[in-house]
């Protein structure tokens, strides 16, 4: 007699309502962040070219967009600045009369129950499109912690809920832990980019955030994409430093360091869907190569997968309806 299979892992696939039942990982908007792009001016909705369904939004319109992504449930948006001028030190980043501090201060006007989290950098603020202050054709790591510090402090006092330092300084965690505390700010929570890798999978934000390095790259203090030991090293340093949520970005990538972080650490994960990720999906969608909202909804669900506690996302909103739907 011919060998029959008593174990049957087909049996937990039959239907629908089985496999609702056997399901490990189940995608909620609990878990979703929206990035968002602020610029100044007057009722302006421009489209990313580069990242379709996105858009760089003056202040007004802002308000707006973060209203319906309310309305959906979604807990948070992080925010994005495009300054009115770009000089040598970033100035517009800590200016409290900056873009992201004239719409925090807006959003929580009008707004209330969703978190509002600023990014903290300086890329988009200087006209040499790096993260720091330059010296001898590099970024000078301590004189920038002073401007990441005053950066956070005026974001805080403008109402951000919470801010995610994405510059890869060392120390910025702790300096900017202390700043905030100095001021007053002890119960403002700091998600921070611990595992930020140098990625060319970027590349769509930086033209929708206009902050493509003017010379050079980012190597010499984003991460090599070779190293995951490394960004082990770098999430204890920030939880030791007191980050509140650790982050690893790019996330498609990377998934195999978001499983080592969420392991090895007691801590929130959070990962970053990077615009690249949300390009080539909607892209190769529109192309009709693929189905684009199954695709996505597959990526968001190997993240989860994966050990993340929370997904940035421009997939955000469109994964709402699909939960939902
Ligand atoms: C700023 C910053 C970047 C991203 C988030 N914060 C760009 C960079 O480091 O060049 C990328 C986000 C994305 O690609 O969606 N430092």
């Amino acid at each position: 007699m011919s060998f029959y299979p008593i174990v049957r892992p087909r049996r937990n696939r039959a239907n629908e309502s089985i496999r609702r039942l056997v399901r490990e990982t189940k995608l909620s908007v609990d878990d979703l962040i929206y990035p968002m792009f602020v610029v100044h001016g007057q009722d302006i909705a421009n489209e990313i070219t580069s990242m379709p369904g996105c858009f760089q939004y003056s202040v007004d319109r802002l308000v707006k967009a973060v209203n319906e992504v309310k309305k959906l449930g979604i807990p948070g948006v992080i925010l994005f600045g495009i300054p009115e001028y770009k000089d040598s030190v970033g100035t517009e980043a800590y200016d409290d009369d900056g873009i992201i501090q004239q719409a925090v201060r807006a959003i929580k006007g009008t707004i209330s129950d969703i978190m509002v989290i600023t990014d903290v950098c300086l890329c988009e603020y200087t006209d040499h499109g790096h993260c720091g202050i330059i010296e001898s054709g590099d970024v000078v790591n301590d004189a920038t912690l002073d401007l990441l510090v005053k950066e956070s402090i005026s974001h805080a006092r403008s109402g951000a809920d919470m801010i995610a330092p994405s510059d890869m300084m060392d120390g910025r965690i702790g300096a900017i832990r202390n700043g905030l505390d100095q001021e007053g700010f002890e119960n403002i929570p700091i998600m921070a980019y611990s595992a930020k890798y140098a990625s060319a999978f970027y590349g769509p934000f930086r033209d929708a955030a206009e902050s493509t390095p003017q010379f050079g790259d980012r190597r010499s203090y984003q991460m090599d994409p070779a190293n995951s030991d490394e960004a082990i090293r770098e999430v204890e340093l920030d939880i030791q430093e007191g980050a509140d949520i650790v982050m690893v970005k790019p996330a498609l990538s990377y998934l195999d360091v978001i499983s080592h972080v969420k392991s090895e650490f007691q801590i929130p994960v959070a990962a970053y869907n990077v615009s690249g990720e949300y390009a080539m999906i909607k892209a190769a969608g529109q192309n009709g190569w693929i189905d684009e909202n199954r695709v996505a909804l597959e990526v968001l669900t190997s993240i989860k997968r994966a050990g993340a506690d929370i997904i940035l996302t421009y997939f955000a909103k469109s994964a709402v309806e699909w939960i939902e739907g």
